[in-house]
């Protein structure tokens, strides 16, 4: 199968030459450590062969993305980029009526759960479907002008785009089926996402077919890079840190020599013990193997809406780190999908039209 290359130097060969085409995958870490640019490098590469690609940009808005890459020497005008910032403009401009502060930093997700709070903010809850929306217009009218289907994403950020979701259950049934419509496009898709804290685990970090963590830590005066491949379903890697170097003309990944975090360490993982990391593992495989079930239910239509609000039942339980509970749940729901799964009527033929869905 060929290969999608991400255009970073040494990345690639870590990758064994690059993604699995038409899947998703998460680039993750903290704030400066490169995932910006290294899903710049990612749509570059496919620009340079001729593949239309496609940014949403949540973070910032589309006029700052070019004049940043335009300081690698980068031409992105090819690039087509879908703005989903105003929403983040009039997040701001509701914080100033609600007057819950004054400098805002649309990473602060504490502030913002306070925010959320607030029935004003309510409405802008809105989001994740019209940046949807605005997905889905963009490719059918793509293909329509082109006759070609976008054959890259990037999504900057997820973090930037769930504030405005939901608190708990809801908002993580909102974000499933989002990250399911990506899946959907057949597009190779690269979903920045911050992911500060291994216990935290997010929907896209289950969905998703690989993780690129990026590493930022300081050593005495200088800040220090490196990237790890968490995982990559299908394929061997390369599971080795590395050091990497921005410079002039954007990321490079140094593979001779394995990197080691010294000096202090924000994202070290002070007291996990390793029993706990077996047990975070564990869990994990069952989420993971619900979380594919519930792609396969939702594609032939069986109803599980309370199985995936039971999984957000054990997530949450999983975040508080409370193992055993998150377990019973994550293993109550993989039975209950494999039941309903093996007694649904076989999945249509093709060119047949859907079922319309029963409501439980
Ligand atoms: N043209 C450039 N030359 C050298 N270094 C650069 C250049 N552009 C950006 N950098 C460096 O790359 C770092 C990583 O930037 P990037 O925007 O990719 O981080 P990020 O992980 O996306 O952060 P955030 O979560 O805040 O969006 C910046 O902090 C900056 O130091
Ligand atoms: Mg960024």
């Amino acid at each position: 199968m060929d290969r999608v290359k991400t255009g970073v130097v040494g990345l690639d060969t870590m990758l064994n030459g690059g993604f699995l085409p038409a899947r998703p995958y998460v680039v993750s870490g903290p704030t400066g450590s490169g995932k910006t640019v290294l899903a710049a490098h990612f749509l570059l590469e496919g620009l340079r062969l001729q593949e239309p690609c496609l940014l949403v940009t949540l973070d910032e808005p589309p006029i700052e993305v070019k004049a940043n890459m335009a300081t690698f020497g980068w031409n992105m005008d090819r690039l087509k980029i879908l703005d989903a910032t105003p929403d983040v403009r009039a997040h701001k401009r509701q914080r100033s009526v609600i007057d819950v502060g004054t400098s805002l930093d649309v990473r602060d997700m504490e502030d913002v759960t306070d925010i959320r709070q607030s029935s004003q903010v309510r409405a802008l809850e809105v989001t994740v479907h019209s940046v949807q929306k605005m997905i889905k217009q963009e490719f059918s009218q793509h293909l329509e002008r082109t006759k070609q289907r976008y054959k890259r994403i990037a999504i900057d950020s997820m973090t930037a785009l769930k504030m405005f979701s939901m608190e708990g259950q809801d908002s993580r049934i909102l974000i499933q089926s989002f990250l399911r419509f990506l899946a959907e496009l057949e597009a190779t898709t690269l979903i920045v996402s911050e992911r500060l804290d291994r216990r935290k685990l997010e929907t896209e970090f289950f969905l998703g077919r690989g993780e690129i963590r990026m590493h930022k830590w300081i050593d005495g005066s200088m800040i220090r890079r490196a990237l790890s491949i968490e995982k990559f379903r299908g394929s061997a890697f390369d599971d080795k840190m590395h050091p990497v170097t921005i410079g002039d003309r954007g990321m490079v990944v140094a593979l001779d020599a394995p990197s080691q975090i010294r000096g202090t360490s924000p994202e070290g993982k002070p007291g996990e013990s390793l029993l706990e990391t077996r047990l975070i593992d564990e869990v994990s495989n069952v989420i993971e193997s619900v979380m594919r079930q519930i792609e396969e239910a939702h594609r032939r239509q069986i109803p599980i809406r309370d199985v995936e609000v039971a999984l957000s039942r054990a997530m949450l339980a999983f975040q508080r780190r409370n193992y055993q509970k998150a377990m019973k749940i994550a293993l109550a729901c993989d039975s209950q999908l494999r039941e309903r799964i093996a007694e649904a009527p076989p999945p249509p033929p093709v060119g047949m039209p859907p079922r319309p869905p029963v409501i439980r």
